[in-house]
């Protein structure tokens, strides 16, 4: 699908970046804080959305004081090229029982919504003691079904973004910041 096959093609996607590797720290530290908050010293749950969110989990894990466990779980939303197919698949569910666990979802963005929209519904299912939703990115925009996350570090405008665990054709999940994906082909 992406033809890289050189350093200069890898960063030729690039366009600019729109979020730095600072204000990524910086953001992270306050959820962090408020989510220890909010919960008291009570022990939570952090399930991850792999693949894209395992570097926000990473960071904001450590940015967390409350006790707290980590699970993973892979929701695959197709796409063709940067357009999303609207088909959600979980390929691997949590290990836990999650009836005991006040669980927050950690997710690296929401776009149309629908990915989330299944996780939770399928999660509530389960009844967690509570469920609340933290997400790196917000692209309110782009949603075509009802969805508000409890706590979305940055809001940005329509524009398909890579870096910071998010990718393009499975790359660019390595770098440090947040880019806008250059859609052109030279
Ligand atoms: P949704 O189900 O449309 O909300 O899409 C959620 C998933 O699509 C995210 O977890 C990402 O993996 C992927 N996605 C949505 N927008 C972007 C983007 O701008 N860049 C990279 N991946 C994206
Ligand atoms: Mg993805």
């Amino acid at each position: 699908m992406l033809n890289i096959d050189s350093i200069e093609e890898f960063e030729k996607k690039i366009k600019r970046v729109i979020i730095t590797e600072e204000e990524i720290k910086e953001a992270i530290k306050k959820a962090g804080k408020q989510i220890s908050d909010s919960y008291d010293g009570r022990p939570i749950l952090l399930v991850s959305i792999l693949k894209g969110a395992f570097v926000f989990m990473a960071d904001l894990c450590r940015a967390i004081t409350v006790p707290c466990e980590i699970g993973f779980m892979c929701a695959k939303s197709y796409y063709n090229g940067t357009v999303s197919s609207g088909v959600v698949k979980i390929t691997m569910d949590l290990e836990q029982d999650i009836s005991n666990y006040h669980v927050v979802i950690v997710e690296d963005i929401i776009d149309t919504g629908r990915t989330l929209n299944d996780v939770v519904k399928m999660l509530k299912s389960r009844n967690p003691l509570s469920l609340k939703v933290v997400t790196l990115l917000d692209k309110p925009d782009r949603r075509l079904v009802d969805f508000t996350a409890d706590i979305a570090l940055f809001t940005i405008p329509d524009y398909f973004v890579i870096g910071y665990g998010l990718d393009c054709g499975e790359y660019f999940r390595n770098l440090p910041y947040i880019a806008e994906f250059n859609e052109e082909d030279n």
